[in-house]
Order: C-alpha cells, then structure tokens, then sequence
C-alpha cells in the first residue's frame, strides 16, 4: 500500500505530467497550423541591424551563427516563420540629407540576403509569392519602408522602389515630412502641421493604390489614420501596432479605429514591444496574448496579425525573447480557446487577403496614369534640394535672397542708430 507520502508524489507528478502533455498539445497543434498556414509577420528590422553592427559588409556576417540580434536563420526555422516584411528603415535624422540613399541600401542588403542564403529566404513580391515560398518552405522575403522621408516627397521615388521590390510605405516614422504629421503629433512633442496629411500626402495614398503598395498606418497620428481609412480604395496594414485600450501608448491604435479597420477589412500587426504592449518595460507572453484577444473581442479575428518589431526594439516579453519563440504565442491562443480557422486567420490569411485586395486594386486601375504632379516647391525644406524642373523657383530663390538682404540691410540700419 502506498503510504499517504507517496500517493501525494504520485498526484503531484501526475499533475505535472498532465500539464505538460496539455501544453505539448497546444504547442503540436501550433506547429501543425503553422504547417498549413504561412506566418506573416509584418516588421522585422534585421536590416537596420545589419547595418548598425556591420555597416551592411553581409560578407563579414553569418546569418547561421549571428548571435547579437533577435534574428538568425536557425531562429528563423524554429519559429517557423513563414514570411516576413523586412524593413528598410533609415532614421529620421536622415531626412533632407540621405535618407533615400540609405533606404537604397537597405533593400539591397535585403536583395543580398536572399541570394546568399537561397536555401532559406526567397525574395517575395506578391501574395503569390508568399505562397510559392511556404510551399518550397522557405521564408518568403518582402520589403517594407518605414517612413515617409525615405521618398524624400517624391513619387517618381516611391515608383522607383516600387520597382525595386518595396510592398508596403509606413507613411511617417518619428518625424514630419512635408506631407504628412507623425504620431508625436498626438504626444505633443511634435507640432502639427499638416492637420495630418497635405494635399500632396494625399496624392501618395492615391498612387501608391495604383502601383498596389500597401498603406502602412504604424507611427501616425490618429487624424492620418482617419484621412487614409476615409480616401484609400484598399484596405489597409498596422505593420507594427497594439492595442491602445490594453496599453494607452500614442504608437497604438484605438478601438474606434480598430472598427474602422474590420469595416474596410484592413490588419493591424500586433507588436511585442514591452512598452507597446504592458506601457512599460516589462511584459509577459501572456500581456501579448491580451491584445490578441482585445482586438479579437472589437473587432473580430479577421484584422488581426503579427508583427514582433523584432530587432527594432530593446525590450521583449519573457516567452518572446526572439524569432524562435513565436510559437509559444500561438498555442497561448489556442489555450484561450482560440479555433483553428481564428488562428490561420491571424497567422497568415489575414494578410494574405488584404495583399490580394491590394493587388486587385490595382490591377482595376491600370489603365490610370502614374501622377507625375510634383510636390509645390515652397512646401519642401530640403536646403540641400536643388529646384531643376520648378520654372518658378529659381525666382522664389531670388525674392528671398532679396528678402534677407534687405532684412540685414535694415538690421544694419537700426543697429547703427542706436549708437
Ligand atoms: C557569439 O558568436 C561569437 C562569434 O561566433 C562567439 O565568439 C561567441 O562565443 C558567441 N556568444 C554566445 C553567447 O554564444
Ligand atoms: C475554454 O473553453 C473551455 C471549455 O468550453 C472552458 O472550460 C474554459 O474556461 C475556456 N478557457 C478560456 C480561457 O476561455
Ligand atoms: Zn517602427
């Protein structure tokens, strides 16, 4: 007979027993969805890394044994990641200066990436693609660009990288552009001054609707969310973004936007960043899953997907410490009782339609030509700009000059007086 010891023992390992196995299952089942549906995350910054700690010199690195970032190819394969928008992000100081060269570089050295590993990247343009990808199990490689500067307000730019591969433009990333407000708007420690977009900013949602690149709507101010849901005939993407009723930062998006994005069966991309996700500098796996389920409860599963924000940001939820662990986060859903087709549905399906309808939208608005109406010279502030093409600002230049030498001529004036 086993003594009152034992039989506690035994109910005790019983118990872990039984609650491994549940979280086996739960994770099985995980793999076995992800095996049947891509996972699309929305914004990795592995190039910016690439750049940052190698200055992009993609010979001196290997993407098998990197261990200084968030992600890595043997990462990348435990976290069964499907496809991934990498992407080309240069920081706002850049603007007026090189930002559109250094953006250049950063879809190249994804360009480069995917020729020297072949085996585990495909480069990937279209929903089609992705699919191709999956099914080759390789992991089917977008490009987005984060931020409006990057075009340097110039839409024969934001054709050209287009071109190049460049599905989705976050409008703004930390800073105003010409055209359109930033999300510091919304903090306060960014004037406004465009009451979100311009008339020009308006004209880059209407092209980038005829080229099909998405309209990513991280990092803007809520009007601009607003203006772009209101005007863009296809839906649109939160590349990196959480719920703002879970955590009330500026950097996520409310519930009545939240609605408006199920109405125009748009995505929001759920971010990990522990101060996107808890409003503060830790967070848990389990915080994460919050905003799954807050998004699900306004809006239904169909916008929602993910987007880690993987090696853009310093701090992560313990359980989501890099690529590898995305994993744990689906069968968490599945724990909360998540249905299979909920899951595919954040996974992968759910980009998967909004990038087809993109592609639709374009594909009706073909026979619109490209808007070759350039920005009004006096609404840049590039000093670095020169005005080739604008017959007008050349005397805009001389008018100032005068301006200026009159100023200093009556500065002079006064100051001489005063003695
Ligand atoms: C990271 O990689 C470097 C170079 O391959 C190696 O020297 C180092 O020991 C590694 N560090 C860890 C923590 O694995
Ligand atoms: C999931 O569903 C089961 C069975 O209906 C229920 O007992 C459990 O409380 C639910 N769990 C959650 C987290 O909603
Ligand atoms: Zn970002």
């Amino acid at each position: 007979m086993l003594s009152q010891f034992q039989s506690a023992v035994c109910l005790v390992l019983w118990v872990i027993g039984a609650v491994t196995v549940a979280q086996d299952a739960y994770l099985d089942r995980a793999w076995k969805l992800m095996s049947e549906t891509p996972l699309i995350d929305g914004h990795n910054d592995l190039p910016w890394q690439l750049r940052k700690q190698f200055n992009n010199e993609l010979n001196k690195v290997d993407l098998n044994k990197l261990n200084t970032t968030h992600t890595n190819i043997p990462k990348i394969k435990e976290g069964r990641l499907g496809a991934q928008f990498w992407s080309a992000y240069v920081p706002c100081d850049t603007q007026y200066k090189d930002a559109v060269r250094q953006t250049l570089e950063q879809i190249d050295v994804v360009h480069r990436m995917c020729q020297k590993y072949p085996e585990t990247f495909m480069f990937a343009t279209s929903s089609q693609d992705i699919m191709e990808a999956f099914k080759m199990k390789k992991t089917a490689s977008l490009i987005g660009v984060e931020g409006g500067h990057s075009i340097d307000s110039s839409l024969g730019t934001l054709r050209t990288m287009y071109q190049l591969g460049v599905r989705y433009l976050t409008l703004t990333h930390s800073c105003n552009t010409p055209w359109a407000d930033n999300w510091l708007v919304d903090t306060g420690s960014d004037p406004s001054q465009h009451n979100g977009l311009s008339p020009f900013g308006k004209q880059v949602i209407v092209e980038m609707n005829r080229l099909g690149m998405l309209i990513d709507l991280a990092h803007v101010p809520v009007a601009v969310m607003n203006q772009v849901l209101d005007m863009s005939k296809a839906p649109v993407i939160f590349s990196h973004s959480s719920a703002y009723s879970v955590c009330p930062h500026k950097r996520n998006v409310p519930d009545d936007v939240l609605k408006r994005v199920k109405e125009t069966k748009g995505i929001v991309m759920v971010n990990f960043y522990n101060d996107y996700v808890t409003c503060s500098q830790t967070a848990k796996l389990s915080n994460v899953a919050d905003h799954f389920d807050h998004i699900k409860k306004v809006a239904g599963a169909d916008i929602i997907g993910f987007g880690g924000d993987y090696d853009g940001v310093t701090r992560l939820p313990e359980g989501l410490e890099d690529v590898s662990k995305v994993p744990n986060l689906v069968a968490e859903l599945l724990r909360r009782n998540w249905t299979d087709a909920e899951v595919k549905a954040a996974l992968g399906d759910n980009l998967l339609r909004v990038l087809r309808e993109v592609e639709a939208v374009r594909d009706n608005l073909t026979s619109r030509s490209p808007d070759d109406v350039p920005i009004p010279y006096e609404e840049l502030q590039s000093s670095c700009r020169t005005s080739y093409g604008y017959p007008d600002a050349g005397v805009v230049h001389s008018l100032s000059a005068l301006a200026l030498l009159l100023t200093l001529a009556l500065q002079a004036l006064i100051a001489s007086a005063a003695y």
